[in-house]
C-alpha cells in the first residue's frame, strides 16, 4: 500500500467538515494523513477539533496581512513547514490568490453547499432560498484562479423543502457534505482521481449515493 499523504486542511470556524474527515481516518481511510490544521482565525472550534485529535494547528490571521497575496504566501508556507502535497478548503471563508494555486495545481480541494455553478460565492444557502430553487446540493471541485470555479470531482443534490429555513436548509446539506468530502478526499489521496481540463474521472470507485463519477 502507498504511504498516505500528507495533507492540511483549512478552516474558518466550526470544523465539521473537518470532524468529518478526522472520523474517516479513524475509521480507517488510510490514504492521508492530515498534518496541519490552519484556520484564519484565531478560537474557532475547528481547532479545538483538531487539537483533540492530536493534529497540528496554525492560525494565519487574514488581518495580520497587508493584502491576499502575503496571506496567501502565509498559508502555503505554513502549509509547506508540514510537507504537505494537498490542502483541502472545509469551510474555509477565504480566498486565496492564484499563487495557491501555481503552489498546490490540481491539489487544492473545495466543499462548497451549493450545486455550481450555481450560487457561488459566500452566502450559497440563502441565495439558494431566495432564488425559489427546489434542488440545491453540494460540491466538491478542484480550486482554480477563478472563485468557485474549478473543474467538480463530485456533486449531490439536496432538495429544499416547504417551510425550510436558511438553517434546516444548510443541516441537510452538511449531512451531505460529511459523506462526500471524506469520499473525495480519500479517493484523490489514494490516486483514484484524474483530472482533464475541466473533466474529472474517478477510477476504480465511485463517489456519492446517486451519482457514479467515472468508471
Ligand atoms: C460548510 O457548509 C461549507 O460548505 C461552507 O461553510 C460551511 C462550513 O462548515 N463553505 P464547517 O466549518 O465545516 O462546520
Amino acid at each position: 500500500m502507498p504511504d498516505p499523504l500528507p495533507i492540511a486542511v483549512l478552516i474558518s470556524g466550526s470544523g465539521s467538515n473537518l470532524q468529518a474527515l478526522i472520523d474517516a481516518q479513524a475509521r480507517g481511510a488510510p490514504s492521508c494523513t492530515i498534518e496541519v490544521v490552519i484556520s484564519d482565525r484565531p478560537g474557532v472550534k475547528g481547532l479545538e477539533r483538531a487539537e483533540a485529535a492530536g493534529i497540528e494547528t496554525r492560525v494565519v490571521g487574514w488581518a495580520d496581512h497587508a493584502d491576499r497575496g502575503s496571506f496567501t504566501e502565509a498559508v502555503c508556507d505554513t502549509a509547506d513547514e508540514f510537507g504537505v502535497e494537498a490542502l483541502v478548503l472545509a469551510g474555509f471563508m477565504r480566498i486565496l490568490s492564484p499563487a495557491a494555486v501555481r503552489r498546490y495545481p490540481n491539489a487544492i480541494i473545495n466543499v462548497h453547499p451549493a450545486l455550481l455553478p450555481s450560487f457561488p460565492g459566500a452566502r450559497p444557502v440563502p441565495d439558494a432560498l431566495s432564488h425559489g430553487v427546489v434542488l440545491t446540493g453540494v460540491t466538491v471541485h478542484f480550486v482554480d484562479e477563478q472563485m468557485d470555479h474549478g473543474p467538480i470531482i463530485a456533486q449531490e443534490a439536496v432538495p429544499v423543502l416547504a417551510g425550510d429555513d436558511e438553517a434546516s436548509l444548510h443541516a441537510r446539506i452538511q449531512a451531505i457534505e460529511h459523506r462526500l468530502l471524506p469520499e473525495v478526499v480519500d479517493a484523490f489521496c489514494s490516486g483514484r482521481v484524474r483530472v482533464e481540463g475541466r473533466h474529472v474521472t474517478v477510477a476504480s470507485g465511485t463517489i456519492g449515493e446517486d451519482n457514479e463519477v467515472g468508471a
